[in-house]
């Protein structure tokens, strides 16, 4: 079979690359390397270095190739630079989507895998967050994922495009070749491993004044080993499904702040120093998913939930790529 991924050479697009290819599939992986990495490309795919902005260059792969479905997880995705630059997030991640959307039904291709977020809750009012607990996102990066979700939704009853959309929640870890390498780096486990490295030095931890136990923010942190099952999963249920589904990506345990960072002490053995920081604007106190329709309908099943392996395999990459991948 045939994929499409789009932000192929980014972090969640590379490990699902290698493991598309391992199990068989052709894929042909397109990104504007402007934050993804070449280097991040699994050499059995094919890379075309294309902006999904850039319609006619994605025809012509259209064209050239019977692509069968499209993963697409090309987007801007730091909640704090969507709360600075909001523009650019609904460009990319709304606009850049349509723009793919267009390609794809000209070629006849109505499959799509979307990446969607837990952002899309804002701040849920109870936890465990379902698929339907209100939508109600408090930054441009939940706005931006909510809005092309609603998009595939018309898509699906217009134009008979059919999508799963996967509300990630906080995606980490590595697989054994491919791990988090965003310049620059916003989100908290990759941080960790640097300041674990000493790379980072002190941590800063955004806001001690929440209401959760220690004060620090919550999250349901999920590997990447296990997105990138879902994501298969899901061209496979498009295969013999259709229609328009939005399925939680979460493990349904919520972490603070400082008890990652303990764990990530206890894993690493290093000191990993903290600077305590006012709260980061667009942040929402917790986030925890439900995700048990996702395990029903598309028979996901998490390999890797214990918070421990996820820090470790983040942690080995670290190790094993200081500098990313510019020094490999
Ligand atoms: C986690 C917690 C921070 C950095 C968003 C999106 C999600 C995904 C990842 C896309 C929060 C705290 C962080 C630091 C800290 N997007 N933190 N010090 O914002 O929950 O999730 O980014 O790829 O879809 O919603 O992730 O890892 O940035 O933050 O204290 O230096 O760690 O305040 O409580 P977030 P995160």
């Amino acid at each position: 079979m045939n994929i499409m991924v789009t932000g192929g050479a980014g972090y969640i697009g590379s490990v699902v690359t290698e493991d598309l290819v391992g199990q068989g599939y052709r894929v042909f992986a397109v990104d504007n390397l402007i934050r993804g990495n070449c280097a991040a490309v699994v050499p059995e795919a094919v890379f075309y270095q294309v902006d999904i902005s850039d319609q006619n260059a994605l025809e012509n792969i259209f064209q050239s190739h019977r692509v069968e479905a499209v993963l697409h997880l090309a987007a801007d995705t730091s909640v704090e630079e969507s709360v600075a630059e909001p523009t650019r997030f609904f460009w990319n991640n709304v606009a850049g989507g349509i723009n793919l959307l267009e390609a794809m039904l000209k070629h006849r291709v109505n499959k799509l895998v979307f990446s969607s977020t837990a952002a899309v809750y804002g701040q849920p009012d109870k936890l465990p967050v379902t698929e339907s607990s209100p939508a109600k996102p408090i930054n441009a990066y939940g706005e931006s994922k909510l809005m092309f979700e609603r998009v595939l939704s018309r898509y699906g009853d217009n134009f008979g495009m059919s999508s799963v959309s996967l509300r990630f929640f906080n995606v980490a870890g590595a697989s054994q070749r491919f791990g988090a390498d965003h310049h620059p780096e916003s989100n908290l486990i990759p941080l960790i491993v640097k300041a674990a490295l000493g790379q980072q030095d002190p941590l800063p931890v955004f806001g001690t004044d929440y209401e959760t136990m220690d004060g620090t923010g919550i999250r349901d942190y999920i590997h990447v080993l296990d997105i990138a099952q879902a994501l298969t999963l899901s061209l496979d249920y498009l295969q013999k499904n259709s229609g328009v589904k939005v399925y939680n990506l979460g493990n349904g345990g919520g972490y603070s702040v400082l008890q990652v960072i303990e764990t990530a002490r206890r894993v690493t053995g290093a000191e990993i120093p903290i600077q305590i920081c006012p709260r980061r604007p667009g942040d929402p106190a917790k986030l925890i998913a439900n995700s048990n329709v996702a395990k029903r309908e598309i028979g996901w099943q998490p390999r890797y939930p214990e918070l421990e392996s996820i820090i470790e395999s983040a942690w080995r990459w670290q190790k094993e790529h200081p500098q990313g991948y510019n020094n490999r």
